[in-house]
């Protein structure tokens, strides 16, 4: 049966984030160059994000340029990634729109070449009434990074109330409580992401089994999908794959699985202690 017929339309995820990688090993496979391959995993985007709007995803996430990215690769594929961007926005902003989606970003964006800025604002803005998916590409994206920026965010907010009421930062935190003026979601709101829900589902493509300093806090609960294909043979149809592995998963948020019927209120006695299960491990 083909996958789209077998999704439930009621358990589309909310939120997918991509870790788009393997554009250099394809190119490598073929003896072709590098930019190559990320030229054609600029053609999955648009593959993906199309089929995303048909389903009416609301929200995908695509780690396009990372913080690292743009320390450690040559200056001349760096400067290929940002003119392959340029090329995107402008070549898919009418596409947006017809497709209802909206386009944003995340990341440390004001560290891009200003004329990237300039494209990414037009694009934004020419799609910014569309209500059907959000595509957010991080872009000179790190999570560390904007952990730090939310930290740095939630201090000066602090400071400045403190500021105003004419009171020290100290005081202010002792007044009103540092549990209830600094917690999760707090911080949360000084992340790039604070409008958007976290993601149930992030994808990795070409196998590799890490993060890479991507949405560290938001994923905290999300579902995990690593696939070996490289990144531009990734299409719309490995997507609804990706969704339908996600909808035979139980995600349990910390709690227990729908069907567990053990519950250990009232029955201590039963628990053995640790010790205990050693003796019995070293004598079986
Ligand atoms: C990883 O491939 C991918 C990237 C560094 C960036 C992703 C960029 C694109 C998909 C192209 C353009 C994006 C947009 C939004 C138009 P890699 O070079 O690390 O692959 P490798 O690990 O096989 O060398």
């Amino acid at each position: 049966m083909a996958v789209y017929r077998k999704l439930d339309p009621d358990r589309i995820p909310k939120h997918i984030a991509i870790i788009m990688d393997g554009n250099g090993r394809w190119a490598g496979k073929r003896a072709l160059r590098r930019f190559l391959g990320h030229q054609q995993g600029a053609e999955s985007v648009q593959y993906v994000v199309e089929v995303a709007s048909r389903i009416d995803l609301p929200w995908i996430t695509l780690y396009a340029f990372s913080i690292e990215n743009n320390l450690r690769r040559p200056k001349s594929e760096v400067s290929f990634l940002m003119k392959l961007l340029n090329n995107y926005l402008t070549s898919n902003v009418q596409r947006m729109n017809d497709n209802n989606v909206r386009v944003r970003y995340i990341g440390r964006t004001e560290g891009l070449p200003p004329e990237i800025q300039e494209t990414m604002r037009w694009a934004s803005a020419e799609t910014a009434k569309n209500t059907g998916t959000t595509l957010t590409l991080a872009l000179n994206y790190g999570s560390r990074a904007e952990i730090v920026d939310a930290t740095r965010s939630l201090v000066h907010t602090l400071i400045a109330e403190a500021h105003q009421r004419g009171i020290s930062l100290e005081d202010l935190l002792q007044v009103d409580g540092i549990d209830d003026r600094i917690g999760e979601s707090q911080l949360a709101q000084g992340l790039y992401t604070a409008h958007m829900p976290d993601p149930d589902l992030v994808i990795r493509t070409s196998g590799e089994q890490r993060i890479s300093n991507f949405l560290l806090w938001q994923i905290a609960y999300a579902e995990i999908f690593v696939t070996d294909r490289l990144w531009p043979d990734f299409r719309g149809i490995h997507l609804l794959e990706a969704i339908h592995n996600f909808q035979q998963r139980e995600r349990r948020f910390g709690g227990l699985g729908a069907g567990t019927d053990e519950h250990l209120e009232g029955k201590d006695d039963a628990l053995e202690s640790p010790e205990a299960i050693a003796a019995a491990l070293l004598h079986s």
